[in-house]
């Protein structure tokens, strides 16, 4: 075994990268259950990939065949009924574990210096998996395929001048139809995959370089024993291997749970109108995206003015990618930060997720003016930041991680 490595090592750098990534890469040895949630998505986007390619060979990309594909994969195809409900669980699941992944990252400053190029990678991870969800989601052709993805295209069309000929673009049509369909297939299933595996290994390797972050947001690189090892360091391989073993067994048993007992999730994973198939001269009672995108649609909606909106949904995800730069605080984490910090977080949390609901109710005047409020608390966090981060007390940080 020992020859073979060898042979191996002298042409490929095998046993250099294990332990530069696994083996030899110390991580702090006082990671919680937040820190789960990395391994997780690595977990459910391999989820997506395997299950992705399994229904390919079943699905047939065009607007006449596309919902009856679908229908013969949950019916007639061995295995396929488990197949797509994987998958469209799997789509939920990702971002309910991003979703929780950039929020340990809000809590620990794990975006601050030296970390935000991890950050905007993480960003533009996010930034493509929307992308890839929104274009995932018109291929089973169903009614809220075909109206959701009007909806977002003619948003397009509020950008002044371009507008009209820029949504032709994207649709590669007069309105959405079947060649919108097989567009979106190529990106769904080649482009965008390899755009974010592509991404997520930038990702891991630009938070290797400078290592990881923990709750206490202490440097642990600054106290090292006479080797040259973080003393609060442990090495990833086997303790956070197997510790996250944990997070994969609690994680799967929630996974089918759904998967099994309530894969439409009430309507929230698969909506009802999407049952039926795809007719653009009829149009559903209610409209509303899948509930990750809800927050941001809320945002659009709370401004009245088309164009307006367009923007505002717009900065509310490109404030996200300054964020490093917004957050002034001579300390990292959450645990040292002053009250102002903590209540502008909660604040921001509280808001998001009033938003994500508000995104999928029918809008009334109150419930416009309740968004409009939130969206103002949403950007106050984000816009506030420079100032509030200067001027609260902090706590001393210890010398070393603390449990
Ligand atoms: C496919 C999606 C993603 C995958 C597979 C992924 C994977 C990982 C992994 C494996 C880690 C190391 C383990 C951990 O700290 O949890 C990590 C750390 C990190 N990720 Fe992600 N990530 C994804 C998306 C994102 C997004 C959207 C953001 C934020 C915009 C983000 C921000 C971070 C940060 C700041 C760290 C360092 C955390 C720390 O050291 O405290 N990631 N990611």
């Amino acid at each position: 075994m020992s020859k073979f490595m060898d042979w191996i090592d002298a042409r490929f750098p095998a046993t250099k990268m294990w332990e530069e990534h696994l083996s030899k890469y110390y991580a702090p040895k006082n990671f919680n259950f937040l820190y789960f949630f990395g391994s997780l998505a690595l977990l459910v986007l391999v989820n997506q990939i395997v299950t992705g390619v399994w229904l390919t060979m079943s699905f047939t990309p065009s607007a006449e065949e596309a919902f009856a594909s679908v229908e013969y994969i949950m019916r007639d195809v061995e295995y396929g009924w488990i197949l797509r409900y994987l998958h469209s669980t799997g789509a939920s699941a990702f971002f309910v574990v991003v979703y929780l992944h950039m929020f340990r990252g809000l809590l620990y400053g794990s975006y601050q210096k030296p970390r935000e190029l991890v950050w905007l990678f993480g960003m533009l991870i996010y930034l493509a998996l929307m992308a890839e969800a929104f274009m995932g989601y018109l291929l089973p052709w169903g009614q809220m395929s075909y109206w959701g993805a009007q909806v977002i295209i003619s948003l397009f069309g509020a950008i002044p001048v371009i507008g009209d000929d820029l949504t032709q673009w994207i649709r590669g049509d007069y309105l959405i139809s079947g060649i919108t369909l097989n567009r979106f297939f190529a990106l769904h299933v080649v482009a965008l995959p390899i755009v974010i595996l592509g991404l997520v290994v930038l990702h891991i390797l630009a938070l290797h370089e400078v290592g990881s972050n923990n709750p206490d947001g202490v440097d642990i690189k600054k106290k090292k024993d006479e080797n040259g090892i973080p003393l609060d360091g442990i090495p990833f391989h086997p303790y956070y291997t197997v510790k996250d073993i944990v997070g994969v067994v609690v994680f799967l048993f929630v996974f089918c749970a759904v998967v099994f007992f309530f894969p439409e999730m009430g309507g929230y994973f698969l909506e009802k109108p999407n049952f039926e198939q795809a007719n653009a001269f009829k149009t559903p009672e209610h409209i509303a995206p899948v509930w990750y995108f809800t927050p941001f649609y809320a945002i659009l909606r709370a401004v009245p003015d088309k164009l307006m909106g367009v923007i505002a949904m717009g900065a509310a995800i490109a404030v996200l990618f300054v964020l490093p730069w917004l957050d002034r605080s001579p300390v990292r984490s959450m645990r040292y930060k002053g009250w102002i910090s903590k209540v502008f977080l909660l604040v921001f949390c509280i808001s998001f997720v009033i938003l994500g609901i508000l995104g999928v109710l029918a809008p009334t005047p109150g419930l416009t003016l309740l968004s409009q409020v939130c969206t103002v608390l949403y950007f106050a966090y984000f816009l506030l930041m420079p100032f509030y981060t200067r001027l609260e007390k902090t706590k001393p940080v210890p010398e070393r991680v603390t449990g």
